[in-house]
C-alpha cells in the first residue's frame, strides 16, 4: 500500500490545488473518453474547477459525446489562430470547461507542419 492510498483509506483528503489527471492507454476503444467525461462530471459536481482537455490527435470526440459543436478547438491553437486560453469553451450544463480536439483539420495541420519541418531536419 502506498502512502497516498493509506492516507486516503484513513479519510485524509488530497491536497487542493492544480492537478492534472492524464487518461491514456496503448489500446483503442477501452473507454478513455467515457472515463474522462465521467471523471470531469464527478469533479465538477464535487466543487472542483475542472477543464476537460481532449488531446486525442487521432479521433478526438469529447465534443461529439457531449453533444457540443465548439467554435474554438485545439486545431486553432496548433495552427496559430488562437491561444490555448482562447480555445477553452464553457460547458455550463455540467459546470466544467473543455478544450476540444478537431480530428480531420487537426490531422491536416499536423501533416502540413510535418511537411514544412521534416525536409529541413538534420
Ligand atoms: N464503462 C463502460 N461501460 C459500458 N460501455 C462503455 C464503458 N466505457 C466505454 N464504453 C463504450 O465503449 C466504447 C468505447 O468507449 P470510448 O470511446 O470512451 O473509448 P476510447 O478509449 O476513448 O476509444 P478511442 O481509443 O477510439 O478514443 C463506446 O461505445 C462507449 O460507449
Ligand atoms: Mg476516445
Amino acid at each position: 500500500m502506498t502512502a497516498t492510498s493509506a492516507a486516503l483509506e484513513h479519510g485524509a483528503r488530497p491536497a487542493r490545488g492544480r492537478n492534472v489527471i492524464a487518461v491514456a492507454s496503448g489500446k483503442g476503444g477501452v473507454g478513455k473518453t467515457w472515463f474522462a467525461i465521467t471523471l470531469a462530471h464527478a469533479l465538477a459536481r464535487g466543487g472542483r474547477r475542472t477543464l476537460l482537455f481532449d488531446g486525442d490527435l487521432g479521433l478526438a470526440n469529447v465534443d461529439i459525446q457531449l453533444g457540443l459543436m465548439p467554435e474554438r478547438d485545439l486545431d486553432g491553437v496548433i495552427a496559430g489562430r488562437t491561444t490555448l486560453r482562447q480555445s477553452v469553451v464553457p460547458y455550463p450544463t455540467a459546470g466544467f470547461d473543455i478544450v476540444a480536439g478537431e480530428p480531420a483539420e487537426l490531422m491536416d495541420t499536423l501533416e502540413r507542419i510535418g511537411a514544412e519541418i521534416l525536409p529541413h531536419a538534420g
